[in-house]
């Protein structure tokens, strides 16, 4: 049995005090869940939230890491500062950090990927360094709506958790937590069908497998893109979807406990 993985992503909302707010108002409220359940403020307010969680049962994570320990990498923060302040996991290839530099200049706030530069390899690498420092990676695989158009949901998918697990073991695959979040599905309100989200998500466990066979049974994957209230309980009793990554939902108290609720 895997435990299932509720995770909320804040991306760039909340100042410290915001955070704290947020997880003061989300705390009582919270079930006595049998999920394991992650918070992932922006870098500024870790260390207010992390205190605010201390003594629950909610975990602080992160959004992103580089993958050196230090050195001049002007505005990059290394896994191990990430563990210093409380984190246990860290969101690595979410799609609004992967992608392309060099779009032209009027495009760019049109693209919906394609922000920060993030490739198979380069979350690979980050992947890696997050283990080193005793950090959960949660590695966001998923196509594009073009991607999903040409009939290309699988190639995609099998080739980013196959990048993502080069050079990992049996057991650090097994550890592993992938989130499949289909990027025409993220902040859109157009959720990705239960019965094909957890196809999707059978794709990557065997893309696991075929990595380490024993890995593919162990190894947690989240459904991310528009989860509400509404529709997490019909994708959480999916055979192959062990939680959700939830973005907006997850900035609304009410919302994400009961998010959490439907995990069981
Ligand atoms: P959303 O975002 O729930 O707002 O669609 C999910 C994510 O990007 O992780």
């Amino acid at each position: 049995m895997r435990t299932p993985i509720i995770a909320g992503n804040w991306k760039m909302h909340c100042t410290p005090a915001e955070g704290v707010a947020l997880c003061r108002e989300l705390l009582p409220l919270l079930p006595a869940a049998k999920a394991q359940i992650l918070v992932c403020p922006p870098f500024t307010a870790l260390s207010a939230v992390g205190t605010v969680l201390t003594g629950s049962e909610v975990m602080l994570g992160a959004q992103d890491c580089f993958w050196k320990e230090k050195g001049a990498y002007t505005g990059q923060i290394a896994p191990h500062m990430l563990r210093e302040v409380g984190c246990r996991a860290v969101i690595l290839g979410h799609s609004e950090r992967r992608g392309r530099f060099g779009v032209p200049e009027p495009d760019f706030d049109a693209q919906i990927l394609a922000h920060f530069g993030d490739s198979d390899r380069t979350v690979n690498r980050k992947i890696k360094a997050a283990l080193a420092a005793g950090l959960l990676p949660i590695c966001c695989v998923g196509e594009t709506l073009a991607e999903r158009q040409e009939g290309r949901t699988d190639i995609v998918v099998k080739r980013q958790t196959a990048i993502a697990l080069e050079g990992l073991s049996a057991e650090q695959a097994a550890g592993l937590v992938f989130a499949y979040e289909p990027v025409w599905a993220i902040g859109t309100g157009e959720v990705c069908a239960a019965e094909e989200a957890d196809r999707v998500c059978g794709v990557i466990r065997s893309a696991v497998g075929e990595h380490a066979a024993a890995a593919a049974e162990s190894v947690r994957i989240q459904y991310g893109g528009s989860v509400k209230p509404d529709n997490a309980a019909d994708l959480l009793a999916r055979a192959n979807i062990d939680g959700a990554l939830v973005g907006g939902a997850s900035l609304k108290a009410a919302d994400f406990a009961a998010i959490v609720a439907a995990a069981g």
